[in-house]
């Protein structure tokens, strides 16, 4: 989770235009004539979409494979500058920002006073996506942040709102304050949500009491032919080319550092592990930079950091994936899906899981992965010594893992579905 009230992948999972899915005749539309919808073919709805974030999180991928979908009919709004803009312009997405410093400050952990100081800021920036919103057939709120302030201009912009909920909305994670927010929120002014997991959606059915059956869970995609063009026949140069060690045995943890990812979890496990080398891909996006560096102190305590290679955010992840021996995933709260369990199952890596939230809807426990128990050392450590002394074994649940990524989290299947919950939401 990312510190919500402001909040971060490439085109590794190059979005697929879909061209059933997108009306040929279509020009893009300049900011003038921006998608009126009346000019628009009428069978395909034109989309505002929303997000907080300038940084390139897992929503923020999601996002990039659907909005680079439909680029002649639809228009971005992000709430940061940063990265994720210029990934939307590179796919032909028109892009607008709008900032304000006071509201982006707002944490997750909101207090109301914290509120009532910035409410000048959030009306100037209801008002900006509802005269925005106007000009679309729906409205398509893709983080926390662009749900409050998209569904509170509802009576503004009187457009049908659609909510994909990539959070597991208990207090865990949220403050009380702000989980009200939510609930009041989607029950007034929220057409449609559709949740990434069923983990995100049972916490949201217990947060606002809303119909099970209203509610569709429609997983990422991810795109297992970015993976598939590797070349990974001779490892050693793989590695040379990244510099990384060509003949240890090596775990990649991908993900941008905070504690939540549990990347001190991984460390500890080294700490029992003589001999397997740990790489560390992602930084920390949201301001976890004293977590960051915690992490490096915490290599040097237990005498694990000439294993330890701390590589930053990368961009070309599925080669550094298939560099790999294992990809290990170790949040120690429930993950709400966890988009690099599925990548590193498209890279046909053996996966090791924390056993939470959306995660055992993806793993199936010694089929195509191996799931251990959140923050259990032991268990994860355990896990990489067996599938580091059992290379079979590994290369079945990989084989299998490669085999269900496929099937079960295209980005055909992801796009079709998320177009068809668009298209309900605009009748
Ligand atoms: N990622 C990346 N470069 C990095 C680290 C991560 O592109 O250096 C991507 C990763 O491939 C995945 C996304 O960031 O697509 C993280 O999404 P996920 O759903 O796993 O977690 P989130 O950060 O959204 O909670
Ligand atoms: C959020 C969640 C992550 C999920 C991603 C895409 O960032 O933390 O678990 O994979 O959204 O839905």
């Amino acid at each position: 989770m990312r510190p919500t009230i402001d909040a971060t992948p490439l085109a590794h999972s190059l979005p697929l235009v879909q061209p059933a899915l997108i009306d040929p005749s279509a020009a893009p539309a300049s900011s003038a004539s921006a998608a009126s919808s009346a000019t628009l073919s009428p069978t395909i709805p034109s989309v505002l979409f929303v997000d907080q974030s300038g940084q390139l999180g897992g929503a923020e991928f999601a996002l990039l494979q659907l909005a680079g979908s439909c680029i002649a009919r639809s228009e971005v709004v992000l709430l940061s500058d940063g990265p994720f803009r210029a990934r939307l312009e590179t796919l032909g997405a028109r892009v607008q920002v709008l900032n304000d410093a006071r509201v982006s400050g707002i944490v997750r952990q909101a207090s109301g006073s914290n509120c009532l100081r910035v409410v000048p800021g959030i009306l100037r920036q209801v008002r900006a996506i509802a005269a925005r919103a106007r000009k679309f057939d729906v409205l398509f709120l893709n983080t926390q942040k662009a749900l409050v302030l998209g569904a509170l201009g509802k009576p503004l912009h009187r457009k049908p709102v659609i909510w994909y909920q990539h959070d597991i909305l208990t207090r865990e994670h949220f403050g009380r304050v702000q989980l009200s927010v939510i609930k009041w929120l989607v029950r007034l002014a929220v057409d449609h949500v559709v949740a990434n997991s069923q983990a995100s959606k049972r916490s949201l059915i217990a947060l606002t009491g809303i119909a099970a059956d209203s509610v569709p869970v429609i997983y990422n995609g991810v795109d297992a032919d970015a993976f598939k063009r590797i070349d990974d026949s001779d490892i050693a140069t793989l590695r040379r080319r990244l510099g990384l060690p060509e003949h240890a045995w090596l775990a990649g943890l991908f993900g941008r550092l905070a504690p939540w990812k549990g990347q001190h979890i991984a460390l500890e496990a080294m700490a029992r592990l003589p001999g397997v080398h740990l790489v560390l891909v992602g930084a920390p996006l949201f301001g976890e930079d004293a977590y960051a560096q915690r992490l490096h102190e915490q290599a040097e305590a237990l005498g694990v950091a000439d294993r330890v290679r701390f590589a930053g955010f990368q961009d070309d992840v599925p080669v550094w994936m298939k560099a790999m021996d294992v990809i290990l995933h170790t949040s120690t709260e429930p993950e709400p899906f966890g988009r690099v369990i599925v990548e590193g199952m498209a890279a046909a890596r053996p996966v090791i899981a924390a056993a939470a939230g959306g995660v055992t809807e993806i793993v199936r426990h010694r089929r195509n992965g191996w799931l251990v128990k959140p923050g259990d050392v032991a268990a994860l450590a355990d896990a990489i010594g067996a599938l580091r002394d059992d290379p079979a074994l590994a290369q079945r649940l990989a084989n299998q893992a490669l085999a269900d990524a496929q099937t079960e989290f295209s980005v055909d299947q992801y796009l079709q579905r998320m177009m068809q919950a668009i298209g309900r939401a605009a009748r």
